[in-house]
């Protein structure tokens, strides 16, 4: 494996990333993690990643002692490189300006550009530089701003890029990172196949002969993989509980239970609407209605499996970007205001008694949804946009109703089945209908109509932290918008929203 050290780069995540596609398995581990931790994934590399220290500052970030004494390749990504020229007694300072954005290398060679040809965009990212090179390394790439941009000692066998490798706008670090991974002899067998055995054979270990498993469903795909996965380990011993709240799709329900059901799980519906909706009866804050649902699916679980008799382990979608343990790797989220606060399927309180079992939490969405397709799951839940666990109650703006539930749901389908329908769902990270309690005047045949207006909503996002709005074809809208009055009569005006996040977010609530 590889090893990452993370310094608190926001790019870390992305490092793991790539050597995944490129078939390695590879660890996210703090930048101080102890010498045991990391011989603990007997690593045959180390990258040391960015983030946002001076290595002269005091107290800067540091690789425990010894881990630099291992007997294997290290890769620095920005901060790391100017760690390694820094610890080797060279020289590293603020640089004369900020250096942010694409750069083309004016030249470069060395063991990490082996086979790389033609122009060389690296994304930059750094105020410090290196300044002066260290005994033993060569400078391998430049840039017209920065003279220093990669180093190599390609006898000590250690590495160093100022740009990051990892993301998008360095088109060939892909081609970069492989190169480390030749180097240090990684084996590329990470992939699916491989992945779904071995977390059968770790399930089966951990719940061991007799133990049963409790796991909630929500109908979205980690859930439902992780219930083809469990029946796979363990079969009969799984129980799968849905919990159906009222506020699921048309036909989610059924589409749900029969995916399931037909590859054996063992699922049992909970049939909750009344005690949701009764709780947000004359709610409408935002705020309030994600509280009382969460509040109320723990209630409704906790009710359903008391009678479902005793469970040993509840089995969890964790994935890899929740969990990693880094400085940098939760910022992002546990650092951010309150901005909506997530009920999720799983959100359950800290004090259940339960073992978890959390077969997913090496692994991202991409690598859940190639293993759901070796399980069997459909590609219409497999590839399914992400559902929010209040589900449509955050699309039904202001006081959630049956009878305004009813009309969303109608609403929504024809806009999902229009994008499947015309091609362009997967091109959408994900689309939604909102119910608006706007009503407005209206014409149809010869009459007026006074009735509610829909809101359409597509956005194009690699990670749901910013969004754009997805450019729909005016035809197909116009085509929803005439679908939409016709077939939903409450509705007599259609709205598409043009907002990105920021400032607006995806979800209306
Ligand atoms: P926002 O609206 O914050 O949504 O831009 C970002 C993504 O998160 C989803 N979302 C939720 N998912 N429980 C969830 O499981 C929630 O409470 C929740 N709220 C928003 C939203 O659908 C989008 O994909």
């Amino acid at each position: 494996s590889i090893v990452i050290l993370d310094f608190g780069s926001q790019f870390t995540r992305l490092i793991a990333r790539r050597f995944r596609e490129l078939g390695a398995y590879s660890v996210i581990l703090p930048g101080t993690a102890t010498l045991e931790r990391i011989q603990q994934e007997n690593p045959q590399g180390i990258v040391l990643s960015g983030g946002p220290s001076s290595v002269y500052d005091e107290g800067a970030p540091r690789p425990a002692p010894g881990v630099l004494d291992m007997d294997v390749p290290v890769l620095g990504v920005c901060y790391g490189m100017q760690f390694l020229a820094h610890e080797a007694g060279g020289e590293v300072k603020r640089a004369g300006k900020r250096e942010y954005g694409k750069a083309d290398l004016t030249s470069y060679s060395g063991e990490l550009f082996r086979g790389i040809e033609g122009e060389f965009v690296a994304w930059m990212s750094h105020s410090d530089s290196v300044t002066q090179l260290p005994q033993g390394y060569e400078v391998v790439a430049q840039t017209a701003d920065t003279p220093v941009t990669a180093i190599e000692n390609a006898q000590g066998k250690r590495y160093g890029v100022q740009f990051h490798p990892e993301v998008v706008h360095t088109p060939k670090g892909g081609q970069l990172l492989g190169n480390f991974l030749d180097i240090c002899g990684v084996q590329r067998d990470w992939n699916a196949e491989h992945i779904v055995e071995e977390l059968i054979e770790n399930v089966r270990a951990q719940v061991g002969e007799q133990g049963r498993v409790l796991l909630g469903i929500s109908g979205g795909v980690d859930s439902s993989t992780l219930a083809l996965l469990l029946a796979r380990a363990v079969g009969e011993r799984l129980t799968a509980v849905f919990i159906d709240h009222g506020l699921l799709r048309l036909g989610e329900r059924a589409e749900v239970e029969q995916a399931l059901r037909g590859a054996g799980v063992n699922v049992v519906t909970v049939d909750a609407q009344d005690a949701f909706l009764g709780a947000l009866a004359g709610v409408s804050d935002p705020e309030q209605k994600r509280k009382i649902i969460g509040r109320e699916f723990i209630r409704a679980f906790e009710r359903e499996t008391a009678k479902l008799g005793d469970f040993e382990f509840l089995a969890q979608g964790t994935l890899y970007p929740d969990v990693i343990e880094s400085a940098g790797g939760h910022g992002d989220k546990s650092g951010a205001a309150n901005i909506k606060s997530h009920h999720n399927v799983g959100g359950l309180p800290d004090d259940v008694q339960f073992k978890l079992v959390e077969p997913f939490r090496t692994l991202f969405k991409d690598e859940v949804r190639e293993i759901a397709r070796l399980l069997g799951l459909p590609d219409h839940i497999r590839m399914r946009h992400p559902f929010p666990g209040p589900g449509l109650a955050i699309r039904c703006l202001g006081e959630v109703t049956e009878a305004k539930l009813d009309i969303l749901r109608r609403v929504d389908d024809v806009f999902i089945s229009g994008l499947r329908e015309f091609g362009l769902y997967d091109g959408c990270s994900q689309a939604l209908a909102v119910l608006t309690p706007i009503q407005s005047v209206g014409v149809m045949g010869d009459e007026r109509t006074y009735s509610y207006t829909a809101a359409l909503r597509a956005v194009t996002t690699d990670d749901f932290m910013t969004a754009e709005w997805a450019r729909l074809p005016y035809e197909f809208l116009a085509t929803m918008s005439n679908r939409i009055v016709n077939q939903v009569h409450e509705i007599n005006r259609v709205v598409y929203d043009i907002t990105g996040k920021p400032p607006a977010t995806i979800e209306w609530e």
